[in-house]
């Protein structure tokens, strides 16, 4: 197949392209680099079957006849998407209904990356797909969540309008090489922190939950979802739930660091709780995570390391 990813100079979208190559197949990658870097594209430098566009998805374009479309351009990470509000809403709106007509002009299958911010801050635990979810539309995250519940509108309304064949991956937390080790979101800054020596922030009591998905897990779970019929959203995450405390307890022990942890106030609409019930992927899919959390961070422990160190020399030049 010829496939696009937009988005495919950030973390995830890295990934996807590394592991749609490794199925043979060809990619074109459009990515404007507002969160992006061509640094988790570097390897990839001197493969034929590899495009680059450096593209607005918000803007017209045509990148030629394609099979499939992988949807993941949108800055992701609480710190870039309320720096880049209105950049974010846009990609979820205009950048999402560019995307579908594409989709629609090539006959081509479409997957929108989706997100467990859908949810918002939930009263039903775990999240099923069937949930409505609990958003706050007018809060500092609303550019985020309410742009990606239009997208999943968006993407509902081209399969059933004129019949794009079309699939919602809802991604809950997901780590792993290539995160950026300053987007705010937990693990990147328990192992920047850890990693530098300073102490773990830990929010409000630390007693609020996340779950923690491996990079290569979500990865699987995306492309057992691409190959499906299924068109309604389906959550992929893992289901195993920590508490900010716990996890930066693990953060410490897989780095071996002698930091401490401090309590610092929540931040405003902050979820309390979030955690994906996986049923619908596991009977539709027969897909399931491997990888818990202590093995998923020694596995991403050389990473965080180098990046570390790059940043802090980067800082003193
Ligand atoms: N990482 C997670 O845990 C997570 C969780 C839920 C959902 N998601 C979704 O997965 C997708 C990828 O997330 P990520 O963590 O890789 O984020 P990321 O910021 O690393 O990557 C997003 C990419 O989109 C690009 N981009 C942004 N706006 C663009 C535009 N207008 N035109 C072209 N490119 C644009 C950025 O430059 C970047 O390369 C996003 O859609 C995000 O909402 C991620």
């Amino acid at each position: 197949m010829r496939v696009l990813v937009t988005g495919g100079a950030g973390f995830l979208g890295s990934h996807l392209c590394d592991a749609m190559l490794a199925e043979e197949h060809s990619i074109v990658c459009a990515d404007n680099l507002l969160t992006g870097r061509m640094e988790n594209l570097a390897h990839l430098g001197r493969e034929s079957r590899f495009e680059f566009l450096q593209q607005d998805v918000c803007e017209a374009f045509d990148p030629g006849k394609i099979d499939y479309l992988f949807h993941f351009a949108s800055p992701a990470s609480p710190v870039d998407y309320l720096k880049h509000g209105i950049e974010t809403l846009r990609v979820g709106s205009a950048g999402t209904i560019n995307c579908l007509e594409i989709a629609k002009k090539y006959n081509a299958k479409f997957l929108l990356a989706s997100t467990s911010e859908c949810y918002g801050d939930p009263l039903e635990h775990p999240q099923k797909e069937s949930y409505w979810g609990h958003v706050n539309s007018i809060g500092p995250r609303s550019v985020y969540d309410e742009a990606k519940r239009f997208a999943e509108a968006a993407t509902m309304a081209y399969h059933r309008y004129h019949a794009v064949d079309t699939r919602i991956v809802r991604i809950f937390n997901t780590y792993g090489p290539r995160l950026q080790i300053d987007d705010g979101r937990v693990i990147s800054n328990f192992m920047r922190q850890a990693l530098r020596g300073e102490d773990l922030t830990v929010y409000g009591d630390g007693m609020q939950t996340r779950s923690f998905c491996c990079v290569s897990d979500e990865i699987a779970g995306i492309l057992a979802l691409s190959k499906s019929e299924e068109h309604l959203p389906v959550n992929i995450g893992n289901p195993t739930e920590f508490t900010m405390l716990k996890c930066a307890e693990v953060v410490l022990e897989v780095t071996g660091s002698a930091s401490k942890i401090r309590f610092e106030l929540l931040p405003q609409d902050d979820p309390k709780q979030r955690r994906p019930d996986i049923t619908k992927a596991r009977t539709l899919l027969g897909w399931e995570p491997k990888i818990d959390l202590r093995t998923g961070l020694q596995l991403s422990l050389n990473y965080f390391r180098e990046a570390v160190l790059a940043n802090s020399s980067a800082a003193c030049r």
